[in-house]
């Protein structure tokens, strides 16, 4: 894997489909000291997606793709990439599947955070699924991606306990906290490795 920092942080795309609170979250952890990266890039393919605001908030350029012609849209988002040298994406509430062509021209540069303990419920409809199984933790995971949906090797994890009295929206706001711990965690943890 050609992930190094060497002196210079990485130059980062995170890539979102909705509201961003996992992209805020990741923006302010990359002005630490400690980061290893830098957030050049925010791709959306929802041009309505509540979290393109935080490109304003933070200077940071942003770039929607229209995905109904997805082969041509890739080659268009790779081109890009490599024209602002961004070498590693930062998946965050994206809710596309990447092509395996896209995602073997980003190789183990591609990082996720999915709403559940991997490999349990993959997709969709996590929290939901959780509480009808009855489980007592739900939680999120960070991940490489690989050419299979939420497949790829984990990073970490973290648990958190369902309630009795959690609803798939209440869960979600837990996790969600959670989850804005975890993806910063898991980049530092990658550059450590
Ligand atoms: C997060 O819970 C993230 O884990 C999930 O979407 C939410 C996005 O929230 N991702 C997936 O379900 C991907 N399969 P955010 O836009 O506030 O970061």
């Amino acid at each position: 894997m050609a992930l190094s920092t060497g002196s210079k942080r990485v130059k980062t795309a995170v890539f979102i489909s909705g509201t961003g609170s996992n992209l805020k979250s990741l923006i302010k952890f990359s002005k630490l000291k400690k980061s290893p990266i830098s957030i050049e890039l925010i791709v959306s393919n929802n041009p309505k997606s509540k979290g393109l605001h935080f490109g304003k908030i933070f200077k940071i350029r942003k770039k929607i793709f229209n995905f109904k012609k997805q082969t041509i849209t890739e080659k268009e988002i790779l081109l890009y990439l490599k024209k602002r040298k961004i070498n590693l994406i930062c998946l965050a509430g994206f809710l596309k599947i990447l092509s395996k062509n896209f995602i073997q021209n980003f190789d183990g540069k591609i990082l996720n955070i999915h709403p559940s303990l991997l490999p349990k419920y993959k997709g969709l409809n996590t929290h939901k699924r959780a509480i009808i199984n009855k489980d007592e933790h739900s939680g999120c995971t960070v991940h490489f991606v690989n050419s299979k949906l939420d497949s790829g090797k984990i990073i970490n994890q973290k648990k958190v306990k369902i309630n009795k009295s959690d609803t798939p929206q209440s869960l979600a706001k837990k996790v969600l906290a959670q989850e804005h711990k975890l993806y910063p965690k898991a980049i530092l943890k990658i550059f450590s490795l």
